[in-house]
């Protein structure tokens, strides 16, 4: 992709019907920061703002179709992959992506939804761990997410963090550039810390908790804000720490101007097109 280009990224995940989280919510944040965003549909889920109350997945052969007729025809520049439910499918989209290649691939490994919901199956993990995130540029857990890859309990404090976030980087391979994004936004306090470790440099980003109910959706958002952002970024000195510095502060303002939505009485969505709508 040349650097003045508009990059197509994909979303690999599942459906969120209330549009606050899932592939809708990854499509709103790739279109506010400047990508052109394309979708495969991982899984659909009954969900709203406050539950999760189905989940239904495609034949892996479909899946399988729905990759592979995309790659044919489009250029894709980056991919996000989030809710990926069973092992089945982990193992079909590390497949695809083992022959396809993507320059980047950020790895959101979702488990539990914000309600509570479980969303992964736990035969997948497995899989995830051994198949796709050999793959991954980057990976994205929240802290029980980092408990459930690393077998251990969920880290309960800063200090617990940046030892954590050690050990998941010796999850990926060593040979290359490979970033873990520690979320500790379920530690509790004022200030929001999250790591970004790539084996060498520890940089911590701080941020102040925003006090709202409408979380629903802030990692997926997170995330995909990486994934459109990171070959938008590649020119500069630190191109990755400058895509997730640009992606926080994106979702830290989708946040805040959360209130002005009005959808669902749970956990509301993120206001992706604060930027946007204000003009
Ligand atoms: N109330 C808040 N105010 C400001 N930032 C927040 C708030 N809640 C979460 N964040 C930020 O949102 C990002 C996502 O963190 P979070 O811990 O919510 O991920 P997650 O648990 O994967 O989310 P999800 O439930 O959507 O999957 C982090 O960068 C975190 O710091
Ligand atoms: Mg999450």
């Amino acid at each position: 992709m040349s650097s003045s280009s508009i990059p197509n990224v994909l979303t690999i995940a599942g459906t969120d019907p209330s549009g606050g989280a899932g592939v809708l919510a990854d499509l709103k944040a790739f279109s506010a920061l400047g990508a052109y965003g394309c979708a495969v549909i991982a899984a659909l889920t009954a969900q709203n703002t406050r539950a999760v109350s189905g989940v239904h997945t495609p034949p892996v052969d479909f899946l399988k179709r729905q990759i592979d007729t995309l790659f044919e025809d489009v250029r894709i520049d980056s991919v996000k992959l989030g809710m990926l439910g069973t092992a089945d499918i982990v193992r079909t989209v590390a497949d695809r992506l083992a022959h396809f290649k993507p320059a980047h691939v950020v790895l959101d490994p979702v488990m539990v939804a914000k309600s509570g919901d479980h969303l992964l199956a736990k035969s997948a993990v497995a899989m995830l761990k051994e198949a796709l995130m050999p793959q991954a540029n980057m990976i994205t857990p929240n802290l029980p997410e980092a408990g459930v890859l690393l077998e251990q309990r969920a880290p309960e404090s800063t200090k617990e963090m940046f030892r954590a976030a050690e050990r998941l980087r010796e999850l990926l391979p060593t040979s290359s550039e490979r970033w873990v994004l520690l979320k500790g936004g379920h530690l509790p306090g004022n200030e929001l810390l999250d790591l970004l470790f790539d084996g060498d440099r520890m940089i911590e980003m701080r941020t102040m908790r925003i006090d709202t109910p409408n979380t629903h959706g802030t990692g997926c958002t997170l995330s995909s804000a990486i994934a459109a952002l990171l070959p938008q970024r590649s020119a500069q000195l630190q191109p990755v720490a400058a895509a997730v510095r640009d992606a926080q502060h994106y979702l830290q303002g989708a946040i805040a101007a959360s209130g002005a939505l009005k959808v669902g009485t749970g956990h509301g969505p993120v206001h992706h097109f604060y930027r946007l709508w204000r003009a």
